[in-house]
C-alpha cells in the first residue's frame, strides 16, 4: 500500500469513528486514538525514515493536511453533539402556560391598624399632628396634670398596671398632649391626634381588655369652642359610619375637662330607628370629650383667661367593633387568621 493510500485509509477509518459518536467523553477518545501523542499518526510519522529525502517534505505535507481533516471532522462532529444537547433540554424544559398558577398569598394590615390610618387620614386632613408618646409614663404626666391628683376617686376609673411608685404603663394616651403643651410652653396653638395603646387592669372578656387602642385629640386655641367640638366629632362619624350619620352630646365627667359629654352616633345599622346595636334607642356611645379643665392648661403652662381647648377620647377596638359587628375585642389581640384576612382591602 502506497503512503498515500494509507492516509487515506486512515482518513476514512477516522471519518466512520467520527460519524456515529453520541457524547463529548467519546469524541475526546477518539481524538486521542488518531492525533494523540500514542495515536495512529504517530506510527505514520515512523514511516518517514524509510522514505527517499526528496519525498519527504510532501509525505510531511500529506500527513499535516490529513490531521487538519480529521481534527476539522471532530469539530464538526463536536457541535453536532452540542446543538442535540441543547434541543434535548430544550424540549425538555418547555413551559406549558395553560397549567394553573400558584396563588401567592399576601397578608393584609391589621384591622386596628386600618382603623387608625383611616381617623389619621381625616385629621391630618382637617390640619392636625400626629403626635406619639411613650407607653411607660410618669404618674404626674398620666394623672396629676390632667387634674387628677393622688386619691382622686376618678383614678378607680382607670384602674392602673405600676411599675413603681411614680411610674406607670399609661392609662390613656392624654400624657402626650400633656408633653406637647409642656414642649410648646404655652405660647402657641396646639392641634393634635395621638393615637396609641394603652393599659388598664381589667379581666379580659368579650368587651374588655387590659391593652386596647385610643386615639385622643386636643385642639388649643384663642376662638376654640364647644361648636368647634361637636363640628370635629361629626365628620368622625361620618368618615366611620357613613354620610348621613348625627351626633348627639350628653353631659358627662371627666377630671380633665369641664363641661364634659358622652357622645353618641346616631344608629348606623339602624339609621336610629332602633335595633339591637343601638340597643332600641337609636343611638351608640362612641366617644367621651370635652372643653379642657382650665387647671390642665395651667398646668401645662397656657394662660386659661386666654387659650382654650377642646379634647376627645376615641376607643379604637370599640369603634371598629360597632362599624365590623365584631362581638368579641379579644379577636384583636388572638391573631387568628380567618379573622384578620376577613378586613383585607
Ligand atoms: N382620656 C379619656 C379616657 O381615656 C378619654 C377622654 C379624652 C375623654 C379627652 C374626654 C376628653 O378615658
Amino acid at each position: 500500500m502506497s503512503v498515500l493510500d494509507k492516509l487515506k485509509a486512515i482518513q476514512e477509518s477516522a471519518l466512520e469513528d467520527i460519524k456515529v459518536i453520541k457524547s463529548m467523553h467519546e469524541l475526546n477518545d477518539v481524538k486521542a486514538k488518531y492525533l494523540g501523542k500514542k495515536g495512529v499518526f504517530s506510527d505514520v510519522m515512523k514511516l518517514m525514515k524509510d522514505l527517499p529525502n526528496e519525498e519527504r517534505p510532501s509525505f510531511g505535507k500529506m500527513t499535516n493536511e490529513t490531521k487538519q481533516v480529521i481534527l476539522k471532522y471532530i469539530e464538526e462532529q463536536r457541535t453536532l453533539i452540542e446543538r442535540v444537547k441543547v434541543e434535548e433540554q430544550l424540549s425538555k424544559e418547555t413551559i406549558d402556560v395553560t397549567l394553573p398558577g400558584k396563588r401567592m398569598s399576601s397578608g393584609n394590615r391589621h384591622l386596628l391598624t386600618q382603623v387608625v390610618e383611616e381617623l389619621e387620614d381625616l385629621f391630618i386632613g382637617m390640619g392636625y399632628e400626629i403626635m406619639e408618646g411613650p407607653e411607660v409614663e410618669t404618674d404626674e404626666y398620666n394623672f396629676e396634670k390632667l387634674n387628677l391628683p393622688k386619691d382622686h376617686p376618678a383614678r378607680d376609673m382607670q384602674d392602673t398596671f405600676y411599675i413603681t411608685e411614680d411610674t406607670l404603663l399609661r392609662t390613656h394616651t392624654s400624657p402626650v398632649q400633656i408633653r406637647t403643651m409642656l414642649e410648646v410652653g404655652g405660647t402657641e396653638p396646639i392641634k393634635i391626634l395621638c393615637p396609641g395603646k394603652v393599659y388598664r387592669r381589667d379581666d379580659d372578656d368579650a368587651t374588655h381588655s387590659h391593652q386596647f387602642m385610643q386615639i385622643e385629640g386636643l385642639v388649643v386655641d384663642e376662638t376654640t369652642s364647644m361648636a368647634d367640638l361637636k363640628g370635629t366629632l361629626l365628620e368622625v362619624a361620618n368618615k366611620m359610619f357613613g354620610e348621613g350619620r348625627d351626633i348627639r352630646l350628653r353631659p358627662s365627667y371627666f377630671p380633665f375637662t369641664e363641661p364634659s359629654v358622652e357622645v353618641d352616633i346616631s344608629c348606623h345599622n339602624c339609621n336610629g330607628k332602633g335595633c339591637n346595636i343601638c340597643k332600641g334607642t337609636g343611638w351608640i356611645e362612641v366617644l367621651g370629650a370635652g372643653i379642657v379643665n382650665n387647671n390642665v392648661l395651667e398646668a401645662s403652662g397656657y394662660d386659661s383667661t386666654k387659650y382654650r381647648g377642646f379634647a376627645f377620647g376615641i376607643g379604637v377596638e370599640r369603634m371598629a367593633m360597632l362599624k365590623y359587628g365584631i362581638n368579641d375585642i379579644r379577636q384583636f389581640y388572638t391573631n387568628d387568621l380567618r379573622f384578620n384576612k376577613q378586613f383585607k382591602k
